[in-house]
Order: C-alpha cells, then structure tokens, then sequence
C-alpha cells in the first residue's frame, strides 16, 4: 500500500510538522492520531467519565463525534483544537490511550479516514497496528533534551509557565507509559526508515523522507 505515509515516534520528536508540511507538498492528507487521542481525553474530562467503568465508557464513546480536517479538531461541533493542547489533556490522553476499549474505537476511525486516499498519518502505532500493510513507513526520533526543548518553546509560545525541567519530565514519564503499555506500544520495526532529527532541520527531515519514499 503506497497511498499511506506512516510516521512514528516519541513526543517532541517533530513528527505534526513534518507530517503536516509533507502532507502539502505531496498533496496528500493528514491525520494527526494523537489528536483523537487527545479529543477523547477532553471528553472524558469533561464529562468527568470513570474510565475503570466499561458501560460509561462505552457510551461516552458512542455519544463523541470526532472529526479531524487537517487542521481543527472537532468534538460534537465544538472546535477543540486549542483545548486539547494543554500539559494535562496530554498526560490524560497518554493515560487513557492504555485502555484497549479506546484504542479499538480509534482504530476502526483511523482506518476508515487513511483508507479514503492517499494521508500522511502519525502517530505511536500507525506503522505497526493501524496500517501495517503501508509501504512508506517511518520513525522519527530526536534526543530527550531536544524534544524537551521543542515542547518547551511550544509551551511558552502559548503562554505557558511551566519550567524546562518539568517539561522534560513530563515527556519521559508519557514516553515510558507509551512504550511499555502491553497494547500497541510505541515501537520501532524494521521495515521503518528511522531519521533522528535532533541536528536536523525542517527541510533536511523532509528531504531525507522524499529521498525514501516509494510511490510507484
Ligand atoms: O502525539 P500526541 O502527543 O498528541 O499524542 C498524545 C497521546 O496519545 C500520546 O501520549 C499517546 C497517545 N497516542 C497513542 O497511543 N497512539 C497514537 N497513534 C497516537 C497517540
């Protein structure tokens, strides 16, 4: 399957820039799976859902209509692509992304967007799991100090307060759970071309993608 790009990795690796900008310039769409993720966390915020409790579980989920433009994330009509963004939708996201009933709903949604043609997708298990039949499949990784760093600048960019430190922390503690959970862990296979961008640029990150792709 040429169609899909799959692109894993850790937190602060790069992988919505790159994925977003090669999504672009190949004319491709992109789907950013963490945000799912992350909608479904905001909903279970919000309506303060017990996560331990299947049925309320199960019908929060029936009751969420997630969609993803490219851009905005929607929940239910609401725009929640700021929302969604904060330091604790990001550790509840990784938390409840644990739970096999949440990653069986996202996975039928992922499919059925990257199978409507040809996406960029990202994420922790899209090369593994979601499509693993795809021919174009990479792993973008880069230093903890580096991706700390990235998030870092994010964070204040936005107003944040919170200190570097934490900030490395919080992206070690949320990589540790997303590698060893026992359902679909972040994880390098050997048909993914791995890139660390610690040292790269955007555009050199970009260029060694296109220098790899399959597309015929
Ligand atoms: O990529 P992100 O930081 O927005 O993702 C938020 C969380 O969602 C991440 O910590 C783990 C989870 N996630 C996942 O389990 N599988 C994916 N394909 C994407 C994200």
């Amino acid at each position: 399957m040429k169609d899909i790009i799959t692109i894993d990795g850790p937190s602060g690796a790069g992988k919505s820039t790159i994925a977003r900008l090669l999504a672009k310039r190949l004319g491709y769409k992109y789907l950013d799976t963490g945000a799912l993720y992350r909608a479904v966390a905001w909903k279970i915020k919000q309506d303060n859902i017990n996560t331990e409790d299947k049925e309320s579980l199960i019908g929060a989920l029936s009751k969420i209509n997630i969609t993803f433009d490219g851009e905005k994330i929607m929940a239910n009509g609401t725009d929640i692509t700021s929302d969604i963004r904060t330091p604790e939708i990001s550790e509840l996201s990784s938390k409840v992304s644990v739970i096999p009933i949440i990653r069986d709903y996202l996975f039928t949604i992922q499919r059925e967007i990257g199978l409507r043609g040809k996406t960029v997708i990202e994420g922790r298990d899209i090369g593994t799991v979601i499509f693993p039949e795809a021919e174009n499949k990479f792993f973008l990784d880069a230093s903890f100090e580096e991706r700390g760093r990235r998030r870092h600048k994010e964070l204040k960019e936005k107003g944040g307060e919170v200190s570097l430190k934490d900030t490395i922390n919080d992206i070690t503690a949320r990589d540790n759970r997303d590698s060893t959970r026992q359902s679909a862990p972040l994880k390098k296979t050997g048909d993914m071309v791995y890139i660390d961008s610690s040292n790269l640029t955007v555009e050199e990150v970009i260029a060694k993608i296109m220098a790899s792709l399959r597309t015929s």
